[in-house]
């Protein structure tokens, strides 16, 4: 069999005699007997959606009709247009799968939007839903109470359009298309490291594009680190002068300014972590006074992974820095949330620091105390910039700090945390690193935290997608998950490898965010069934420049039902 036979042409190839009835009582005779095209080729799967049979043309110029004032929405279209229009030739698709006619009856030439709210505000409880319909004959039409929800329509509808080598155009299988959709969790995420390797702008900007593909929306920034300080500061320039990389190894309030833009034109909320007190290092080369156990060799003891050094939470020229970083990034970052870090503290790092010492006997309290004190301190002054404060995990299960009960808790060390931070009835956001970590299983980087974290190998995309972070809650724990994040950790990770080991498993807990486990009517939405989607959704990444890992062999790709079998 020769790759450049497309889906619609050998449609009539497959021919069987049998005749599959489409939802709108029209047949098709003459489609494959065991057509396995049980789902739209959309990723994630919407929540409701009918098809029909017949296949449109799309014409190339196809228009856009929507109030012209929105400027969110006119970027988006012109965007999609190319997003739309890519021409593949030879498609690496399943051999003979379709369920749509083999020629165009009609085309397709306008889409109209209508939005009802016109504010472009994006956060948490932004309403990102939003109804598409394409008829067989007439305008697409979709609606949305948000211009973010339009653009999931029209990511949407991008997808549904396929290039047809045989027709040599543009169409749309299937019509007519009633799709209606919304998200499950709110907060759908990827944390990306830019302090153990640095990453150019452009590859934050690729990185949110490819994520507003994938309906998710949440860029976790994690900037800083012990390793480098990239954030050139307006008030302390000499944190970046001497904490990063180099010169070329920094970003400006300008910068972030426009990386938080381009993420808001794309529906993607910005959250900065400050990471803090600990893997605080780098803060040091340029404000020596703040940091205790600076690079401390051997680090054993001191910290979980080198250099060692935590900032000095005896001093108030601690504060009085921390604070005005605080103060620049709540501007800069415009989102709601704020994550103020607080994972792997070392004491002893502290308690070897004279001052530390010192403090502690004058005012007869012990390490723990002033670490609290300095942490909810610190989470005060995020809160009086009205900002939503995001931890990890640790502040409440091993430091057992007294958070507000409106702190968000992202846990990490292993899914069975996820049972403790909501039985105590906090907002959870599921990182677990057994399943939805993507840096792992890569081999030990010397010194890797945890070590010994069941599940600490690879997490191959299944694994990913079999992860159900409701597992062992009640109803009622269940429903304080507000979403999750997978994470990119920058050990073993840079601007060569990132896009790969991101995605296509990041489309996996993108899925499982948006689509949920089950469908509207209580079917289980299955990785025997996503795989199926999700082999044309990575190749279609691939067409539009995102270097997506291959899910298996080429030969998978063509004849999936032969490769992954049995299903579950
Ligand atoms: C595709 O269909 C044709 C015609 O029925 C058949 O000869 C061919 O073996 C099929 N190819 C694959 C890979 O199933
Ligand atoms: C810190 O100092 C104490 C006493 O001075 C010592 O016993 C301990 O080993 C030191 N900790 C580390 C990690 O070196
Ligand atoms: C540090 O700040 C506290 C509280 O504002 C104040 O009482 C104390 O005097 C300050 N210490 C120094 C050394 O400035
Ligand atoms: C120090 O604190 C401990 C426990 O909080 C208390 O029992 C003790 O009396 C205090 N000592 C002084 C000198 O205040
Ligand atoms: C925070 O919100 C309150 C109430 O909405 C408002 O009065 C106050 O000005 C806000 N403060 C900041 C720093 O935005
Ligand atoms: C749920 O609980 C079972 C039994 O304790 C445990 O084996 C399993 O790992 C838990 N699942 C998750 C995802 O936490
Ligand atoms: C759906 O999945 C759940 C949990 O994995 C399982 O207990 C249940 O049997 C499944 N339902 C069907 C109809 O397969």
């Amino acid at each position: 069999m020769i790759a450049g036979l497309s889906l619609l042409c050998m449609a009539a190839a497959a021919m069987s005699g049998v005749s599959a009835a489409g939802q709108y009582g029209q047949t098709v005779v003459s489609l494959p007997s065991s057509n396995p095209v049980k789902q739209p080729w959309v990723w994630p799967l919407p929540q409701k959606w009918e098809r029909g049979t017949s296949t449109l043309k799309v014409n190339g110029n196809i228009h856009f009709d929507f109030e012209s004032h929105n400027t969110i929405l006119s970027k988006a279209v012109k965007r999609y247009h190319n997003l739309i229009f890519q021409k593949d030739d030879y498609p690496m698709i399943p051999y003979n799968w379709t369920t749509t006619d083999s020629h165009a009856r009609s085309s397709l030439n306008s889409v109209y939007i209508d939005i009802r709210d016109k504010s472009d505000h994006l956060d948490m409880d932004t309403d990102e839903s939003y109804s598409l319909t394409i008829p067989v004959s007439g305008k697409a039409v979709i609606t949305a109470k948000t211009v973010y929800g339009a653009l999931h329509a029209i990511e949407t509808f991008s997808q549904i359009v396929q290039y047809s080598p045989s027709l040599h155009s543009y169409v749309i299988p299937n019509a007519p298309w009633k799709i209606s959709d919304y998200p499950k969790y709110k907060h759908r995420g990827l944390l990306l490291d830019t302090s153990r390797h640095y990453y150019a702008v452009k590859d934050i900007e690729k990185t949110i594009d490819t994520l507003s593909w994938n309906k998710m929306n949440v860029l976790h920034w994690h900037m800083i680190d012990s390793t480098s300080f990239p954030y050139k500061s307006k008030a302390y320039p000499q944190l970046a002068e001497k904490g990063s990389y180099s010169p070329a190894h920094q970003y400006d309030a300008k910068t972030i300014s426009a990386v938080v833009q381009y993420a808001k034109e794309r529906g993607v909320r910005v959250i900065p972590e400050l990471e803090a007190p600990g893997h605080s290092t780098s803060w040091g080369y340029g404000v020596p006074e703040i940091v205790s156990c600076v690079n401390h060799v051997p680090y054993l003891g001191y910290t979980v992974q080198p250099p060692s050094g935590q900032l000095n939470i005896a001093k108030n020229e601690t504060k009085e820095v921390v604070n005005k970083i605080i103060d620049e990034w709540s501007e800069l970052f415009t989102d709601s949330f704020f994550h103020a870090s607080g994972d792997e503290v070392v004491m002893a790092c502290w308690t070897n620091d004279t001052t530390i010492a010192s403090y502690l006997k004058e005012h007869n309290m012990s390490v723990n105390e002033l670490f609290e004190k300095f942490v909810l301190d610190l989470q005060d002054h995020v809160r009086s910039h009205n900002k939503t404060v995001m931890v990890w995990q640790e502040m409440l299960l091993e430091y057992k700090f007294a958070l507000p009960k409106d702190t968000v808790i992202q846990v990490w060390v292993g899914s069975s945390g996820v049972k403790q931070t909501t039985e105590m009835g906090y907002k959870t956001v599921v990182s677990s690193s057994d399943y939805w970590y993507l840096d792992v299983g890569y081999g030990k980087p010397r010194s890797n935290p945890y070590p010994d974290v069941p599940g600490a190998g690879y997490n191959h995309w299944n694994r990913v997608y079999s992860y159900d972070i409701r597992a062992n809650l009640t109803k009622a724990e269940a429903d304080l998950i507000i979403g999750g994040e997978c994470t990119l950790w920058g050990e073993l990770a840079d601007h060569t490898n990132f896009e790969g080991k991101i995605w296509p498993r990041a489309s996996a807990v993108a899925e499982r965010l948006w689509s949920g486990y089950e469908t509207p009517s209580g079917e289980n939405i299955t990785s025997a069934d996503a795989i199926l989607r999700l082999l044309p959704w990575r190749e279609r990444m691939l067409l539009r420049g995102t270097m997506a890992s291959p899910l298996n062999q080429g030969f998978c790709t063509r004849n999936p039902l032969d490769c992954f079998q049995p299903p579950e």
